[in-house]
């Protein structure tokens, strides 16, 4: 049985400050790279979610040591290469970051190594990292495309040249383990996406040269034997944030002020998008942090909301913020439209489908493809209909989008599944509870 949350309310004005949990990229890189360490490596505010769990569990099997004290969490490492002795199986739960990444990591694997994933995990597309791992020297016993796979890598990984062109950070981040791993330079021309690992290898001094253009980063990476341990202090989530960035937008009379998030440019497009819609959002107190950017955002409640033609360049960093950003175009004047979204149907759910449904649920017309969806505003829009969210999936960011949308338009909601905030928030509904205190 699946937990339900209901919601029969409109959100009453509040203006508060609030911390949100760790950057779920960013502590999934941490665990990985500290693992290719012997050093111990620490973080400070590791998010401690379902989906980070995963990353631990698959490293602990690959014989890292981790260690949580109250403050922080420890890994010492195995290096780049592994001493597996027998057959094991690796568990990355709901996460497609843990399960790609790893599979970048098993390039040099001397013994068969089997990865799975929840029910959502396994129908995912794993063919976009197979395909390059092929390339290095991996062999995987079957051309199926989706989990369960068998990974079987090999001593000396051969480098190679790849291009990344659909603005996955997930495929170029495997890539670039692989890399690490491998022989001689690797070549990745990569569609524009979010760049915390070559943030984290240029902190680390690895070799990585990187040139960036217009659409496109050209990157160069070479083979190494060891890795220096990487301590580190995760900065809050953007997109755990972006729920409650809109949450205040839509609501009456309200202001909030999210301290310290990592603002950097790669994954902003949620505020670059918002602002052009018209929301009065703020970035302050910026500062850089070990090739990062955190910063506090101050947003207020939003009285002229303009629907947008939503420019293809930020599809890739707002990618994980779309299902609030349809809600604000709900919300907006005129018709919104955004396209060439397809990467949405490939996530944890198919989102673009269920987040047409789930507008359609509270009255809002609207018009689906397979890669787009036309929003018609109305910025007095409000339902007193009965909405039930089944569990999509059980996907966590259905979940939370549902219950801001229940929280500003009004109806009455029954939402599942409350369990899936576990994925990458679980005090999402805490920090609810303590800005409406
Ligand atoms: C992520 C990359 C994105 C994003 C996911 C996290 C990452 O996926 O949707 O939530 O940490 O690299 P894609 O690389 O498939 O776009």
């Amino acid at each position: 049985m699946t937990k339900l949350l209901k919601i029969n309310r409109f959100i009453n004005p509040f203006k508060k400050t609030i911390f949100v949990e760790g950057d779920k990229s960013l502590s999934i890189r941490w665990v990985l790279i500290s693992s290719l360490s012997k050093r111990k490596s620490i973080a400070f505010n590791l998010l401690k979610s379902e989906d980070v769990m995963s990353a631990i569990k698959c490293i602990k099997i690959l014989g890292s040591k981790v260690n949580f004290k109250k403050d922080r969490c420890e890994i010492i490492g195995t290096g780049l290469k592994y001493n597996i002795k027998k057959k094991i199986t690796l568990n990355a739960g709901n996460s497609g970051t843990v399960a790609r990444l790893i599979l970048g990591l098993l390039v040099n694997s001397q013994k068969k190594i089997k990865l799975i994933g929840d029910k959502s995990l396994s129908k995912r597309d794993f063919s976009r990292v197979t395909e390059p791992l092929k390339r290095f020297g991996a062999k995987f016993d079957s051309e199926r495309k989706t989990l369960p796979i068998n990974i079987l890598g090999i001593e000396r990984p051969k480098s190679i040249n790849y291009q990344e062109l659909r603005g996955s950070a997930q495929c170029k981040t495997a890539v670039m383990l692989a890399a690490l791993k491998s022989h001689g330079s690797t070549f990745i021309k990569a569609k524009k996406s979010r760049d915390h690992t070559e943030l984290l290898f240029d902190y680390l001094k690895l070799p990585i040269k990187i040139k960036k253009k217009q659409d496109y980063d050209f990157i160069k990476i070479q083979g190494t034997k060891k890795i220096k341990s990487l301590n580190y202090r995760i900065p809050g989530d953007i997109s755990s944030s972006a729920f409650f960035l809109v949450l205040t937008l839509l609501s009456k009379k309200s202001r909030l002020l999210i301290r310290n998030v990592n603002v950097n440019p790669s994954r902003t497009g949620v505020i670059k998008i918002l602002k052009k819609m018209g929301a009065p959002i703020k970035i302050l107190n910026q500062k850089k942090y070990k090739g990062e950017m955190i910063a506090d955002i101050l947003v207020k409640s939003a009285t002229n909301l303009k629907g947008i033609n939503c420019p293809e360049k930020h599809n890739s960093s707002a990618i994980d913020e779309f299902l609030v950003i349809f809600l604000v175009a709900a919300k907006s004047k005129g018709i919104s439209y955004f396209k060439n979204l397809s990467e949405l149907n490939q996530k944890e759910s198919p989102r673009l489908k269920w987040a047409s449904k789930i507008l359609n649920l509270i009255g809002i017309k609207n018009v689906v493809t397979n890669s787009s969806i036309k929003i018609y505003g109305n910025p007095h829009h409000t339902t007193t209909n009965t909405i039930i969210i089944k569990d999509y999936l059980k996907d966590h960011r259905i979940f939370m989008m549902s219950t801001v949308a229940a929280l500003t338009f009004g109806g009455k909601w029954k939402i599942n599944d409350l369990n899936s905030i576990n994925t990458s928030f679980p005090s999402f509904l805490k920090t609810l509870r303590n800005i409406e205190k």
